[in-house]
């Protein structure tokens, strides 16, 4: 891993035309989604790919999303039944992806699906991913922008808080949208399987998380900021920092009003600014278990998962 100079820019033409090339000439580029930032590279390029997994740090090679402008792209790198068909249709551009059989000769190197027989696929909507994707006319292998372990990105500022001098550039799109990862749903002979609940609700997935069953890359404790994490509190102890919910005022509020798209989209952001603050302990208030919920409080038990 050779430490470099990070650029930050704003998106617009010649920033894009830059990321372009050096996405061409392997190097991974930060780039904002309408979920997270991911750290895109290259994915028919091994080499490319490794450097993702140099920058971040990851301990071992866990299968990456392979991001692609639309579904022609993404039947040219995965097998899709008439479930998956109709998922991304109704779904894509989007923050959902389908895991499916990866074609026989599609050009993804294996590193990306880390040897598996299936690939995860995503169109998603963001304007400067799609941008990069139809550019550079490569499907991105993207996980999230962060050092392997930390919260995920949904600013530039924190791409280069976690990945500064480990990357070349990051296009600063400004804070994304939703604010959670996708929804991964694994489309298999049982049936529909849900990997990571996200911003996408898919009602007939059968639950697997938690249970024996996961994505590879989902450890328990994924989503870690440096201090401890108390859920469901109703007040603020002595040496907390309080993230606040609805009636339950904090130092930060996920939303005052109780919505769960505004605390989805301020959750990361809300992890960050405690962790860097002069407190021993983040506590969070409880946000309720329904829709979107379930996918904010699946990160919220993975920051406070004990770190082994
Ligand atoms: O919103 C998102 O999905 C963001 C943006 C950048 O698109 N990306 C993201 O990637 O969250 P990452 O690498 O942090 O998470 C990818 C997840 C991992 O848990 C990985 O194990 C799982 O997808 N995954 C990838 N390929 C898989 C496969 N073939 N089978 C099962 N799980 C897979
Ligand atoms: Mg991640």
């Amino acid at each position: 891993m050779t430490v470099q100079d990070t650029a930050v820019r704003p998106f617009d033409e010649a920033t894009l035309a830059e990321a372009a090339a050096l996405i061409l000439a392997g190097q991974p580029v930060a780039v904002p989604t309408e979920t997270v930032y991911g750290l895109a590279a290259d994915a028919t390029n091994g080499e490319a790919v490794a450097r993702i997994y140099a920058a971040k740090g990851r301990p071992s090679f866990n299968p990456l999303i392979v991001h692609v402008p639309d579904f022609a792209a993404a039947e040219a790198l995965g097998a899709f039944d008439e479930r998956a068909r109709e998922l991304a249709q109704r779904h894509w551009p989007g923050p959902l992806t389908l895991v499916v059989p990866l074609r026989a000769g599609a050009p993804v190197a294996p590193l990306v699906t880390a040897g598996l027989p299936t690939v995860a696929l995503r169109v998603p909507a963001h304007p400067v991913m799609q941008a990069l994707l139809r550019t550079t006319g490569r499907p991105l292998a993207a996980p999230s922008a962060n050092a392997s372990g930390r919260i995920s990105p949904t600013r530039a500022e924190h791409v280069l808080a976690s990945l500064g001098g480990r990357v070349p550039l990051i296009l600063d799109g400004g804070a994304t949208e939703r604010g959670l990862e996708s929804t991964i749903v694994a489309v298999g002979r049982g049936g529909l399987r849900l990997l990571r609940p996200g911003p996408v609700q898919v009602p007939d997935a059968e639950q697997v998380t938690g249970g024996p069953v996961h994505a590879p890359g989902m450890l328990a404790s994924h989503y870690a900021p440096t201090k401890p994490v108390r859920l469901n509190a109703t007040e603020r102890q002595a040496g907390e920092w309080l993230i606040g919910f609805g009636p339950i005022a904090g130092d930060d509020t996920l939303s005052a009003a109780g919505s769960l798209e505004e605390a989805a989209a301020n959750l990361f952001a809300a992890l960050h600014h405690a962790d860097a603050q002069p407190v021993d302990a983040i506590a969070v208030a409880s946000v309720p278990d329904h829709e979107l919920g379930r996918a904010i409080n699946d990160r919220l038990r993975r920051a406070a998962a004990d770190k082994e």
